[in-house]
């Protein structure tokens, strides 16, 4: 691997700077990828490997990051499991056949990824082959609470009112789902493995919307359980948002790398975490719509309350917005490779 700066931070071994690769690091915001979906869909994208082995490589290209994440969607497991996912104009995910009672649980298809997202496996192994070891390629999942949102709300949700209903109100049928989609999650995550990926990360990006005792109650069990089951010695990446007033029970799902958002000082975050596991953040992906000075200030003082501890990878506190000019993209990523230069 010519560049490992990525992988010995998620190990918390020392590095000569400081790693830094963004959330949607493909996407909208890039004109390169725009031109390709002009002609292609989001979803025939994912499922053609060759279109997404080349829009995984863009931002490595373009922007010099320290790590690819292979272009695809936490949602990807859903046809296999017998859900319907579409993607509406503008409107981000929908699914006709949300999942309610017991007998949409049951009828739950635990997925064979071979099988069942050939495409992603290909596509990863199509970008392993690229880039020859010149960075490390991510997988990534969705943590089993955010999977269960989509398909329990039929989309994305602003009260959560179907899955919490189905939380509070049914417990067992709720512990019964999270069980299957557990399995989909671990299952999922080491074909990307076994395909080449060299380290996951798990989006439980709603995770927020709960109070902590139902997160300890019932998503730490299952998110505990889909870590435990990757396979050993591959990072793991432990991202969530707005859980900053329980970061204490998060990172008791485990992982090697803890991921927060920006609604927490990095400093606090990582004392609450523990110095003895790699933290990933937590810029604003609001300050990269500039001015430029002020994002360096506030990239500057992530920096510093990381204070060049070992295990800090930089990263926004969650994905870049549509719209987001990409030369501030690539001045940030810069940045940090400047600013964070240990000299040797
Ligand atoms: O980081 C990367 O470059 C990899 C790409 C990536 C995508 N989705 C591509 C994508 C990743 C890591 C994801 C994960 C994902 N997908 C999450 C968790 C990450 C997060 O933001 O918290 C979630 C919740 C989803 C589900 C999903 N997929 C939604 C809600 C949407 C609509 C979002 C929107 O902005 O419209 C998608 C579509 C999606 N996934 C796009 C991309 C590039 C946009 C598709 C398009 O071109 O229209």
């Amino acid at each position: 691997m010519k560049n490992d700066v990525f992988l010995k931070a998620c190990r918390r071994e020392p590095v000569p700077y400081t790693p830094v690769w963004l959330m949607r690091q493909a996407g909208r915001y890039m004109k390169e990828y725009m031109d390709i979906r002009a002609k292609h869909s989001f979803l025939d994208m994912c499922r053609t490997p060759e279109i997404a082995c080349e829009v995984t490589l863009q931002p490595v290209r373009r922007l010099n990051v320290d790590a690819a994440i292979i272009f695809a969607d936490i949602l990807l497991p859903l046809e296999g499991m017998g859900i319907e996912l579409e993607f509406a104009k503008n409107e981000g995910p929908v699914i006709n056949n949300p999942i309610r009672g017991a007998a949409d649980i049951d009828a739950v298809r635990v997925i064979e990824p071979e099988n069942d997202v050939w495409y992603l496996l290909e596509a990863i192994r199509m970008v392993k082959k690229e880039l020859s070891g010149a960075v490390p390629l991510i997988g990534f999942s969705g943590a089993p609470f955010t999977l269960a949102s989509y398909i329990i709300e039929g989309g994305g949700s602003k009260n959560y009112i179907h899955t919490k209903g189905l939380m509070y109100g049914e417990p067992r049928l709720w512990h019964r789902l999270m069980e299957k989609i557990t399995e989909i999650t671990r299952r999922y995550l080491n074909a990307q493995i076994e395909a080449g990926a060299e380290a996951v990360q798990i989006f439980d990006s709603w995770a927020g919307c709960l109070g902590p005792d139902d997160y300890r109650e019932f998503v730490l069990p299952y998110t505990k359980k889909a870590i435990e089951g990757v396979k050993k010695g591959v990072p793991v990446i432990n991202f969530s948002t707005n859980t900053g007033t329980y970061l204490d029970i998060v990172k008791e799902a485990g992982g090697d790398v803890v991921g927060v958002d920006w609604r927490v000082r990095l400093d606090k975050a990582w004392q609450i975490i523990g110095h003895d596991k790699a933290i990933q953040g937590n810029l604003d992906p609001v300050a990269l719509f500039g001015p430029l000075g002020e994002m360096e200030k506030r990239t500057k003082a992530i920096l510093d309350m990381a204070g060049g501890r070992l295990g800090h990878i930089f990263n926004l506190g969650h994905g870049i917005i549509v719209g987001t000019p990409v030369e501030n993209v690539k001045a940030l990523v810069d940045m940090v490779h400047t600013l964070s230069a240990r000299g040797s």
